[in-house]
C-alpha cells in the first residue's frame, strides 16, 4: 500500500480526477486529495474527500513525510508555471516545492496553451528535473477543438504511478534494469522504399509494461511500433537492425535483456542513394547479413545478467531449431513463436509460445500477449534471483 497526494488544479478534465482516486483506493493505496481554488470551481472538495475516504489536510506537513507520490492531474498551465519556476502561493505548489518522493503530473489545456513556447519551455524544465509527465493525449477537447492538449486517460496516469511506485517500493524487479525490445526492423532499398516484416511490437511492449509493473527500470529500443509506449518505460525509437544493434549494445549491462523485437538478418547491401525509377527491367537487389545482436549479447554476456531470445519459426522442426539457438547464442530462455499459424504470433492479440529454458521447457497455451508477458517474466525473474 503506497500514500499517494493528488493534486487536482483548475481545468475541465478536473472531473476525471475522481477516477484516479477511486482507481488508487480500489487498489488498496492511501489517498489525500489537494485542489487548489481553481479546481474547486470545477469539483468539489467534497466529492473528492469522499472518494478518497479521507478529508484534504489542513496541516499539510505530516503527509509530507509519509507520501509515495505527488500525482497532479490534471496540471493547468498556470500551475505548471508556477512549478517550473517555484511559486509557492497556494498548499498544492509548496507540497511541490517541497516534496522529497517522485512527482507525475499529466498536463491538459487547449491545444494552443500547450504548444505555447511558455508552456514547453516549463514542461521541459519539470522533465530534467526528473518529473515524470504523462500526456496529454491528442484527441477532442472541451471546446470542440481537436488537437493535443486532452489530459491522458486515469488507467494510464494510475498505471505510470504504479509503475514508479513498484520501482520505489515491492515489485520483484527493483533495482533492476530490464532491456526490451521490440517491432519490427526495416531496410532501405531506397529514400523511400523499405523491406519490413509484420511484427507490430506489442508482444515487447507487453514484456516491457509487465516488468515495470514488476519494479524494473525498463528501456524499450522500439523498432517502428505505432503503439503507445508503456507507462514509466523509457522508449528509443530506431528504424533498422544496425540502429538497433548500435542502441541495444550501447545497453548490453542490463541485467535482463529481452530480444522480443523481429530484426532483419539481410539488407539490401547497397541501397539506392535517390529514389529508383520505374523501368522496363526487373530490379535485382543483393542483400548483405546483418549483425546478429543476439549472438553478440551472448557473447557478452556478464555473471549474473539473463538473456531471452525470441524464435519465430514453423512447427515442430522450428521448435528443434529453436532449442539449438538457445545453445548456440549462448542465451539463458528462448520464446518459441510458431509463425505458421494465423491465430498468434504476428499482428494478431494473442500469443502461444514455448520456453525454452535451462530447466526444460514450458508451453504456454493460447492468451493475449499481456498474459504471454506475465507468464514470461514469472519464468525468467527465478533465474534473474539465482544468476
Ligand atoms: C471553463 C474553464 C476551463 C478551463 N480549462 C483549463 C484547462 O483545461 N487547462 C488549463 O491549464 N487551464 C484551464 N482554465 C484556466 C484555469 O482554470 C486558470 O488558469 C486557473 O487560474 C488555474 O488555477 P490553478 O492552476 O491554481 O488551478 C480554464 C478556465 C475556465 C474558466
Amino acid at each position: 500500500m503506497a500514500h499517494v497526494i493528488v493534486g487536482v488544479t483548475g481545468g475541465v478534465a478536473a472531473y476525471k480526477s475522481g477516477e484516479i482516486v477511486r482507481a488508487f483506493v480500489k487498489a488498496g493505496d492511501d489517498v489525500t486529495p489537494i485542489l487548489t481554488r481553481g479546481a474547486e470551481r470545477f469539483l468539489g472538495t467534497r466529492t473528492l474527500e469522499a472518494l478518497a475516504r479521507r478529508a484534504a489536510p489542513d496541516d499539510l506537513y505530516p503527509h509530507l513525510a509519509d507520501a509515495d507520490l505527488l500525482l497532479i492531474a490534471p496540471l493547468s498551465a498556470n500551475t505548471l508555471a508556477k512549478l517550473a519556476t517555484g511559486i509557492a502561493d497556494n498548499i498544492l505548489t509548496q507540497l511541490a516545492l517541497a516534496f522529497p518522493a517522485p512527482i507525475v503530473v499529466a498536463p491538459a489545456m487547449n491545444t494552443r496553451m500547450w504548444e505555447h513556447a511558455a508552456t514547453q519551455h516549463n514542461i521541459e524544465l519539470l522533465r530534467q528535473r526528473g518529473v515524470r509527465v504523462v500526456g496529454p493525449a491528442f484527441g477532442e477537447l472541451a471546446e470542440g477543438e481537436v488537437g493535443t492538449g486532452r489530459m491522458s486517460e486515469p488507467t494510464e496516469i494510475v498505471e505510470a504511478c504504479r509503475a514508479i511506485l513498484n520501482q520505489t517500493g515491492g515489485g520483484e524487479l527493483v533495482g533492476r534494469s530490464v532491456l526490451v525490445t521490440a517491432g519490427g526492423t526495416r531496410e532501405a532499398l531506397d529514400p523511400v522504399r523499405y523491406l519490413g516484416n509484420r511484427s507490430s511490437g506489442r508482444m515487447g511492449f507487453a514484456v516491457a509494461a509487465e516488468a515495470a509493473r514488476r519494479g524494473g527500470s525498463v528501456t524499450v529500443i522500439a523498432a517502428n511500433v505505432a503503439l503507445a509506449p508503456p507507462p514509466g518505460v523509457e522508449v528509443i525509437n530506431v528504424v533498422s537492425a544496425a540502429e538497433l544493434a548500435d542502441e541495444t549494445l550501447a545497453r548490453d549491462d542490463a541485467d535482463l535483456v529481452v530480444m522480443a523485437a523481429a530484426v532483419a538478418d539481410y539488407r539490401p547491401s547497397a541501397p539506392e542513394k535517390s529514389k529508383k525509377k520505374k523501368d522496363e527491367g526487373n530490379w535485382t537487389v543483393a542483400f548483405e547479413r546483418t549483425q546478429d545482436v543476439l549472438l553478440e549479447l551472448g557473447r557478452r554476456q556478464r555473471p549474473g545478467q539473463i538473456l531471452v531470445g525470441f524464435a519465430a519459426d514453423e512447427g515442430e522442426q522450428g521448435l528443434a531449431a529453436a532449442r539449438e539457438k538457445r545453445q548456440r547464442k549462448n542465451v539463458n530462455v528462448i520464446v518459441f513463436n510458431d509463425v505458421s499459424r494465423t491465430d498468434v504470433g504476428f499482428e494478431v492479440d494473442d500469443n502461444e509460445v514455448v520456453l525454452i529454458g535451462p530447466d526444460g521447457e514450458t508451453r504456454v497455451d493460447k492468451r493475449s500477449k499481456e498474459e504471454c508477458a506475465v507468464a514470461i517474466l514469472d519464468n525468467v525473474i527465478p533465474l534473474l534471483a539465482s544468476a
